[in-house]
């Protein structure tokens, strides 16, 4: 049910240091430091022997001591040390992901070590541009992952999960256009002239309408960056112009854990007031308040249909760009090169 050959987000930058930091990416329990030089190690979270997660034990320079019986292994997992055995077998050695560092999360890369590219790795530029700010923050939520795409890619559920934040009438009733280049899925909207809801009238201020924008972009192998916005109507933002408006950019990466578990972070930066730390409390509560709701409903969701697996769902136009989006996914389980 996963991707294989694709960089997954194993945590943010800031998660990773000296401590060992255990984590599940598509059902693998993955290991992660940093070494000596700062650059960040994967590996299997099982010690071969006897199989005690290695991120119970304890580091020794760039190596990890398994907190059972003392087996050591290097940042290449392979084991340097066995107590009491002057012999190192050539089986004795956990497995290493490729592991890089880019736009302020570490990536692993779980499939064939030798087609790991770090051109590869999930665009998300935005994190790593001064002229944006914000705030990040994670959950897990207790569904299949695909079915948090699924929740980004169509923003109609706004208005009934988020109608007192992000949502109204308007945004479910505005319909949106998709276009497809290879694994990229991009669905835009534009809600021209109408009363914004109401969180997005406390970032522009007080006045008239506004015209919003939704630019949703799926990005391989599991993650949707989102291009939020509002300007006021007649100042130009449908042909192009967004100087009059707030924009923010929401990075959502999304990591599979297990078929019935799902890591979620998000970067959610702006590109105006950027140095207001009111606004960023501001977004990181809203973020906080609006990621609840999807949560609460992904898992209600997911729930039934664990109870009930296999009985049929209709499709709406809704998931037009869900449905493309699985096909891409599908592809690449199946070892398509995307
Ligand atoms: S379980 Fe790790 S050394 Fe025995
Ligand atoms: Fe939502």
């Amino acid at each position: 049910m996963y991707v294989s050959n694709a960089w997954y987000a194993a945590g943010f930058s800031d998660e990773i240091g000296d401590g060992l930091l255990p984590r599940l990416i598509c059902g693998e329990p993955v290991v992660l430091y940093r070494r000596g030089d700062g650059t960040p190690v994967a590996l299997e979270d099982l010690c071969c022997h006897r199989m005690l997660p290695l991120s119970r034990g304890r580091r020794e320079g760039d190596a990890v001591v398994c907190g059972y019986h003392g087996m050591t292994f290097d940042a290449s997992g392979a084991c340097i040390r066995v107590p009491g055995e002057g012999r190192i077998a050539p089986s004795y050695h956990v497995r290493s992901r490729p592991a890089a560092e880019r736009h302020g999360f570490v990536w692993v890369w779980m499939g064939a070590a030798e087609l790991a590219d770090a051109a590869a790795i999930p665009d998300m530029r935005w994190a790593d541009d001064p002229a944006w700010a914000g705030h990040q923050g994670s959950m897990v939520v207790g569904c299949d992952y695909r079915m948090v795409i699924d929740n980004l890619l169509d923003l109609t559920h706004e208005t009934l999960v988020h109608e007192s934040t992000i949502g109204n009438a308007a945004v479910a009733e505005t319909p949106a256009t998709v276009e497809q280049h290879g694994s990229s899925v991009v669905v835009s909207r534009w809600i021209v002239d109408h009363e914004p809801a109401p969180l997005w009238r406390e970032r522009i201020g007080p006045g008239g309408n506004c015209d919003r924008w939704q630019v949703i972009s799926f990005v391989y192998p599991s993650n949707v960056v989102i291009d939020v916005g509002v300007a006021p109507t007649g100042t130009g933002a449908p042909a192009g112009d967004r100087s009059r408006g707030v924009n923010h950019m929401l990075m959502n990466v999304i990591t599979p854990e297990t078929a019935d578990s799902t890591r979620y972070y998000w970067r959610s930066v702006r590109n105006y007031d950027i140095d207001d730390p009111a606004k960023t409390a501001a977004a990181r509560a809203a973020a906080a308040r609006i990621f609840g709701e999807d949560k609460a409903v992904l898992e209600a969701q997911h729930a039934a249909m664990s109870r009930f697996p296999g009985r049929p769902m209709i499709n709406l136009p809704l998931d037009g760009p869900s449905v493309r989006v699985r096909r891409i996914i599908d592809g690449g389980i199946a070892g398509q090169t995307i």
